[in-house]
């Protein structure tokens, strides 16, 4: 693979961690890094001297020396941004970032024959930790998808789906880090009710979350583990019924169809 220049088109939270990444496990591959957003110029400096790319307001003179254009800006940018890029583009390989915003969407948005792929990461790519989900648009070659996978190798693990699946996918690997973090503060904010201080409360149940998201990932079976905390009839059951009687797992369900929805413009 020849050397790329990658050009971002957004340059949030989820654009610095892929750039980030690939300054770590891809730098031998990367020619260079542009960044670019409309306005904020304090976050495009912080990003120039903590990750030694180049950054621009105007990313449309960027266009034609890029082999990838990333599209890292809000959904709801994207229409507007893919008509304006279509007119800048010569077989760049375009990647979006965005939820609810698949290969064909960007086919029918984007030249014809335009390759293209689509990445659902979620905030643990900033840490190298991501499950990220992907999927290569038709005219995508062998070639687009080993540059896709130097892009997904910083943010950590990643899938290949079809895009149907990460659409109904998008809430559980991408969304659910919140509602993990909800579940968490709920904890923290019960400890604290019997008097517990708040650093305390949030370090003790920071740390069981940590242990039981490591037996998780070296068992890999939910129900064995929860058993095996769930005496038959004892304290831990008690607690679960609470969760059965007000339909936990229908709440779940209802909280991934809604962020779907939403995610697919519904
Ligand atoms: N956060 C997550 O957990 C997560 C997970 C999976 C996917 N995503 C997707 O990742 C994308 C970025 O999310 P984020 O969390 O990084 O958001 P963010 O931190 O709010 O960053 C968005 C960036 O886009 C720029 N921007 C907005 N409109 C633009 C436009 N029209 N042209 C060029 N740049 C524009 C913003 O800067 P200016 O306002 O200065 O232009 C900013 O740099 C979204 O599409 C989101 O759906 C996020």
């Amino acid at each position: 693979m020849k050397k790329q220049r990658v050009l971002f088109i957004g340059a949030g939270r989820m654009a610095e961690a892929i750039a980030a990444g690939l300054m770590k496990t891809g730098s031998s591959k990367i020619e260079e890094i542009i960044m670019s957003n409309q306005r904020d110029d304090q976050r495009l400096k912080r990003l120039k001297q903590k990750l030694g790319v180049t950054t621009t307001h105007n990313w449309r003179f960027e266009v034609a020396n890029s082999d990838v254009i990333v599209l890292a800006a809000p959904p709801v940018a994207h229409q507007e941004l893919l008509a304006e890029l279509s007119g800048f583009l010569t077989g760049q390989f375009v990647v979006t970032i965005a939820a609810g915003m698949g290969p064909s969407f960007l086919e029918e948005s984007l030249p014809l024959h335009t390759p293209v792929a689509w990445i659902m990461p979620n905030t643990a790519a900033t840490i190298g930790q991501s499950i990220s989900l992907y999927a290569m648009g038709t005219s995508a070659t062998d070639e687009h998808k080993k540059v896709l996978h130097m892009l997904l190798k910083g943010m950590g693990e990643s899938q290949e789906c079809t895009e149907e699946e990460i659409h109904h996918l998008t809430a559980i690997t991408g969304s659910a880090p919140a509602f993990f973090y909800q579940f968490t503060e709920h904890l923290i904010e019960a400890a604290k009710g019997y008097g517990v201080e708040e650093k305390v409360a949030s370090d003790l149940v920071v740390q069981m979350l940590y242990g039981s998201a490591l037996m998780l990932k070296k068992e890999k079976q939910p129900a064995a583990l929860r058993e095996q905390v769930t005496t038959p009839g004892g304290a831990t059951a008690e607690g679960l019924k609470v969760f059965a009687e007000n339909q936990f797992g229908s709440i779940v369900q209802k909280a991934v169809e809604a962020t779907n929805k939403k995610a697919l413009g519904k």
